[in-house]
């Protein structure tokens, strides 16, 4: 497993599992479990999600069977945005997560989305990590402008900005502004999350032939060597471990290339942030 370093000074795995839309909680249990089987030490929660509780029961689990110490694990939750109205409201939902998944603190605590009154729920964040609640503070689903904005005039930068990364919402612009920061990118959806067919893509199918690996494995790969942090998120078991086989092989500049020539801008990407109504969904009006 590679690592990359915080701005914290910690060190945060590079791939790790999201648990999106794995809502049944048995079924979480299971995946997260078999991912920290399989040698996966980041796990990528969300208030929003609903299964803090699974997560935090598969990693009690773990560490009861001996597979891993809570030290060896990266715990990753996030502030849904009708909870970011104020510092005390986000600062009471990291509480809220901490007691729901019944863990003492969280590796890395985000907010989750460019909304609401966000520069006072950065501050909650802010008080949570002096406090201990969490390891590191960071955001999600900040453009250039808002991480941009957040940088300058906050008092502490944010460790990590996760956005929407994949070969086809590649996001140049953001990892320039983001290396500029010191912060370090994650890629949600690093398989497409469900979109665009890549296992019918020849580009994508080429590359993968040519190192005799799966689509899927070539897709994480060329973000990991992008110095990007990959969450691809999996239910299914052998996903789990086909996900986690990216350590051992290297693409070429031309293939990183090709697999570039793939990006639809922001055609590509999946929550429309320019889109008031979309923002006002997320705000629950
Ligand atoms: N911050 C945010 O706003 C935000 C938004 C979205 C997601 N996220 C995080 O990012 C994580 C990943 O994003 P995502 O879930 O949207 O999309 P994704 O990881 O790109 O794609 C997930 C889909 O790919 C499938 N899959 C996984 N491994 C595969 C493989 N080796 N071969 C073929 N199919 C495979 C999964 O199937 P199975 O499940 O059936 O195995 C699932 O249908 C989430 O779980 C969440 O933690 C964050």
């Amino acid at each position: 497993m590679q690592t990359i370093k915080l701005n914290t000074g910690r060190d945060m795995p590079m791939l790790g599992l999201g648990v999106f839309r794995i809502s049944d909680k048995a079924q979480c249990r299971q995946a997260v479990l078999h991912a920290i089987r399989t040698g996966y030490r980041l796990i990528d929660t969300a208030t929003a999600y609903t299964n803090e509780d699974a997560v935090g029961d598969a990693v009690r689990q773990a560490i009861d069977e001996g597979l891993c110490t809570r030290e060896d694990l990266f715990i990753t939750s996030k502030v849904w945005v009708t909870d970011m109205k104020n510092a005390d409201t986000t600062r009471r939902a990291v509480e809220k997560s901490l007691k729901t998944t019944g863990l003492e603190y969280f590796d890395l605590y985000l907010l989750h989305q460019a909304m609401n009154d966000y520069f006072s729920a950065w501050r909650g964040l802010q008080s949570a990590y002096k406090d201990g609640l969490t390891r590191a503070i960071g955001v999600s689903n900040f453009f250039p402008h808002a991480l941009a904005n957040l940088c300058e005039c906050a008092e502490m930068r944010p460790a990590v900005d996760q956005i929407e990364i994949s070969p086809f919402f590649i996001q140049k612009e953001a990892l320039v502004n983001m290396k500029r920061y010191g912060v370090v990118p994650e890629a949600w959806a690093p398989l497409g999350g469900g979109r665009y067919h890549p296992y019918k893509n020849e580009v994508l199918k080429a590359v993968a032939d040519a190192h005799g690996k799966t689509i899927a494995e070539v897709m994480l790969r060329w973000n990991l060597e992008r110095g990007v942090v990959v969450i691809p998120k999996a239910a299914h078991l052998e996903h789990i471990e086909e996900n986690y086989k990216v350590w051992d092989f290297s693409l070429t500049d031309e293939e990183k290339k090709q697999i570039e020539s793939l990006d639809l801008g922001l055609g590509g990407q999946r929550t429309k942030h320019f889109d008031p109504d979309f923002v006002r969904m997320c705000l629950g009006k």
